[in-house]
């Protein structure tokens, strides 16, 4: 056979034996791979990799042969929305057809990045309303000045700040009274929310 390449380090145990990955006149087939990594628990466990559990199909995420010091995983939506769509898993659309980009916009994001979710779901669980896959930053976006008044309309405060931590550490903090939570501009930086306004930055003890 021709030499393709050096494994992946993790590989390298298991690069000897070529069978263990190929099959003669098949090549390289999934269950191979499935075969030694069915029991991922930690994989299955945290919710953007979860989707292991039922997907058949390791290509376009899972590469080989680029060396010793190249992790074999890059992450494709595009493969995922394929897959799931090949397998007829459903995606909350119809498929058929679609351009690439819109096959990956039409992935439900929130099912496996609800966790990441910074807005604490003020902005629903349409994600891809507003982001595409390739990074969370929004391109265009910027942020209010932090002369605007309306942050509540966009941001949702801490369960604490509706109990007496409010009056009791986050009002002295500042040094106000009977002020209604709402008033998030009042207390708050724009730069991050321990940067509190006239004191700086907070440290929790
Ligand atoms: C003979 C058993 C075996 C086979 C077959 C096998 N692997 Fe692995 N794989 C391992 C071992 C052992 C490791 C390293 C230990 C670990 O992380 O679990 C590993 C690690 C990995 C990693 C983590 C690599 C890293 O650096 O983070 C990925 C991803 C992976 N395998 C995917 C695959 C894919 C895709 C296939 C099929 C093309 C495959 N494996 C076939 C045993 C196997
Ligand atoms: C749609 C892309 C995609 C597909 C398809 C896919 N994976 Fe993965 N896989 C990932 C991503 C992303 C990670 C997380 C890597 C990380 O943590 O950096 C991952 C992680 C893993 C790991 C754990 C690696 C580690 O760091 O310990 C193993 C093992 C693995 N995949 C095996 C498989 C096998 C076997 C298949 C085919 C049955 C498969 N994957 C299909 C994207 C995919
Ligand atoms: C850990 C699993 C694994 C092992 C072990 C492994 N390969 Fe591969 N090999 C792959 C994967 C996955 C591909 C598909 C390439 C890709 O998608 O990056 C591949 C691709 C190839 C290709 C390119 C043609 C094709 O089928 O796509 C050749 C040739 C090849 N391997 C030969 C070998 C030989 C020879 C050995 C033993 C020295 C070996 N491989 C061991 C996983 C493995
Ligand atoms: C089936 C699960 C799944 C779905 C559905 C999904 N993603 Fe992902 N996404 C992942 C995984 C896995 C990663 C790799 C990072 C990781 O392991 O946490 C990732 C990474 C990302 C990243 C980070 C890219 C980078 O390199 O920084 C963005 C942005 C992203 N996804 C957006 C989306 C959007 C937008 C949607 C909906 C259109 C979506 N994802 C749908 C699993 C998913
Ligand atoms: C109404 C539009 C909108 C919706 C819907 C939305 N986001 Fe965002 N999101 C944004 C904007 C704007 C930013 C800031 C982007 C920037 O700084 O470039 C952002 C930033 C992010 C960031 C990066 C935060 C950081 O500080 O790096 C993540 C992660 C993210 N959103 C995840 C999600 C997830 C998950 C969902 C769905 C549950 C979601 N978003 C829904 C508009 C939205
Ligand atoms: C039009 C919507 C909107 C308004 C109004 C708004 N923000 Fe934001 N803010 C965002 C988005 C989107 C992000 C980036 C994603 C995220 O962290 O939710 C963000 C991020 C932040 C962050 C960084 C959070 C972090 O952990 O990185 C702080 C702090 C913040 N805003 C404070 C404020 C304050 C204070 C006001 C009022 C002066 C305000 N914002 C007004 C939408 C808004
Ligand atoms: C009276 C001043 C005040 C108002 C009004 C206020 N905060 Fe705060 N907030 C604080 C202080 C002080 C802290 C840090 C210490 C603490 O937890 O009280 C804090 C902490 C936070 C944190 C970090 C909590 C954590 O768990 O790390 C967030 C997020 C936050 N505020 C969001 C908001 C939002 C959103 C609003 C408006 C809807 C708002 N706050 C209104 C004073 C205020």
């Amino acid at each position: 056979m021709t030499d393709p390449g050096e494994l992946s380090r993790a590989h390298e145990a298991v690069g000897g034996n070529c069978s263990a990955c190929h099959t003669a006149f098949k090549g390289q087939e999934p269950a191979k791979c499935i075969a030694c990594h069915a029991n991922e628990s930690m994989l299955l466990a945290r919710q953007p990799t979860a989707f292991h559990a039922s997907i058949d199909r390791c290509g376009g995420c899972h590469m080989e042969h680029q060396g010793r010091n190249v992790r074999p995983t890059e992450m494709s939506h595009l493969a995922l929305a394929a897959a799931l769509a090949r397998d007829g898993i459903s995606l909350g659309a119809t498929l058929h057809g679609k351009p690439e980009a819109e096959l990956e916009q039409s992935l439900d994001c929130n099912r496996c990045h609800a966790n990441q979710d910074p807005h604490r779901e003020q902005f629903g669980t349409g994600c891809a309303d507003c982001h595409t896959t390739a990074r969370w930053q929004v391109e265009g976006y910027r942020h209010p000045s932090p002369e605007s008044r309306d942050c509540a309309q966009c941001h949702v405060a801490p369960p604490s700040h509706y109990m007496m931590h409010f009056e009791m550490v986050s009002e002295k903090t500042v040094g106000l009274e009977h002020v209604e939570v709402r008033s998030c501009y009042l207390c708050h930086e724009t730069t991050a929310w321990n940067d509190i306004r006239g004191v700086g930055w907070y440290k929790h003890h």
